[in-house]
């Protein structure tokens, strides 16, 4: 196996990895949670000029940690799509330099493959076909991995994430960012069955609804609209119910989704990514739900949930090891389907 140098720039947490045999050797992320805080949010140029400023520091820093040299190396990969470009041109602009300097071979990698392959570096026994639920900050969606780089998505979100609501809703009860951990900490001191709020449906046009397609806009307003009411009445909102009653519609919702979609595709494994594989009410409720049904569930360690380079060097050592690279004209791209994959390299 190859040992491959990661960069992964495309959000809001510089991290740079490496990565030999599906075995991780260093991974280091600089998170700007902080900086972003206090406007509420990412803020896209922020975010560019934080990884200008982190990366060289991150890559020495994961050199340092593994105890290698570049002679050690490989491949040096860098997250080139979906993101935020100017955050994504960071790690992509410094990792072909660095290909450049150092004479290796540069390969670019897309973001949710980096998350499927978090799944094989906590589950070295983990064996295409499954059936992958990958809920962040910026995706929803239940992606058939059919064998190592070959993808079809089944379900997706019609409007926002998983991530993106809890943060959402979050904001509107006043919780902070990123919403997600700070809903599911005071979740766990409300009732779940305080409220009853819609899951989100998708319709078809024929009728019916789609099976496995998310839909979160209507719950994040039912719940706004909630907030409203409860001050009203009550001139207090019992902030600690609303969240954990949310957690519950939108945990129940994506178990739902995932278990019928692994059970009509005939899949027994289920692996769950992405920064919300860490709720703990998704985790209980999917859990519960595949042992009912005998499918096995694997949620990989926070650590490798939320953005990180290991997944995308665990990503691209599989691509080098087919004989991929990535011309050195690989530009970066805000949107860009898991199945365009493929654009991505030249063998
Ligand atoms: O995968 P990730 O780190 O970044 C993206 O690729 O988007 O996911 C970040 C998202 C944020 O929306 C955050 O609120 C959410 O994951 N998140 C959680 C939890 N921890 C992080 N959502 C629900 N429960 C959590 N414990
Ligand atoms: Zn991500």
């Amino acid at each position: 196996m190859a040992a491959i140098l990661a960069l992964e720039t495309s959000c809001d947490e510089t991290a740079v990895a490496i990565v030999n045999n599906r075995k991780v050797l260093s991974s280091v992320v600089a998170s700007q949670i902080e900086i972003h805080r206090q406007y509420g949010g990412v803020v896209p140029e922020v975010a560019s000029r934080q990884h200008l400023e982190s990366i060289n520091f991150c890559v020495d820093r994961a050199f340092a940690e593994a105890d290698l040299t570049w002679d050690a190396i490989d491949g040096i990969a860098a997250t080139c799509a979906p993101g935020l470009v100017g955050a994504l041109l960071v790690g992509v602009m410094t990792a072909k330099s660095l290909a450049i300097v150092r004479e290796k071979p540069f390969l670019g990698v897309h973001h949710l493959e980096g998350h499927i392959y978090a799944s094989y570096l906590a589950q070295p026994d983990l064996e295409p076909p499954f059936l992958c639920l990958l809920v962040s900050g910026g995706h929803t969606s239940l992606i058939y991995v059919k064998d190592c780089g070959i993808y079809e998505t089944l379900g997706r979100t019609r409007d926002d994430a998983a991530g993106e609501a809890f943060d959402k809703v979050a904001r509107l009860l006043d919780l902070g960012y990123p919403g997600g951990p700070v809903i599911d900490k005071l979740a766990k001191e409300g009732n779940p069955r305080a409220f009853a709020l819609p899951e989100g449906r998708v319709s078809l046009p024929d009728g019916g609804y789609h099976p496995y397609d998310s839909s979160f806009s209507g719950l994040k307003t039912a719940v706004l609209r909630l907030v409203q009411k409860l001050a009203q009445e009550r001139g207090e909102v019992p902030v600690a119910d609303v969240a954990a009653s949310f957690q519950e519609t939108v945990a129940r919702s994506l178990t739902k989704k995932t278990i019928a979609c692994a059970l009509d595709y005939g899949l027994k494994t289920i692996v769950v990514g992405g920064g919300v594989a860490a709720n703990s009410g998704l985790r209980q409720h999917l859990q519960a739900a595949a042992e009912t049904h005998d499918l096995r569930v694997f949620f990989p360690p926070l650590k490798l949930c939320t953005d990180n380079a290991a997944m995308i060097a665990c990503a691209a050592a599989d691509r080098f090891q087919k004989g991929d690279v990535s011309p050195l004209t690989l530009g970066v791209s805000s949107r860009m389907g898991l199945t365009e994959v493929m654009q991505l390299y030249a063998s």
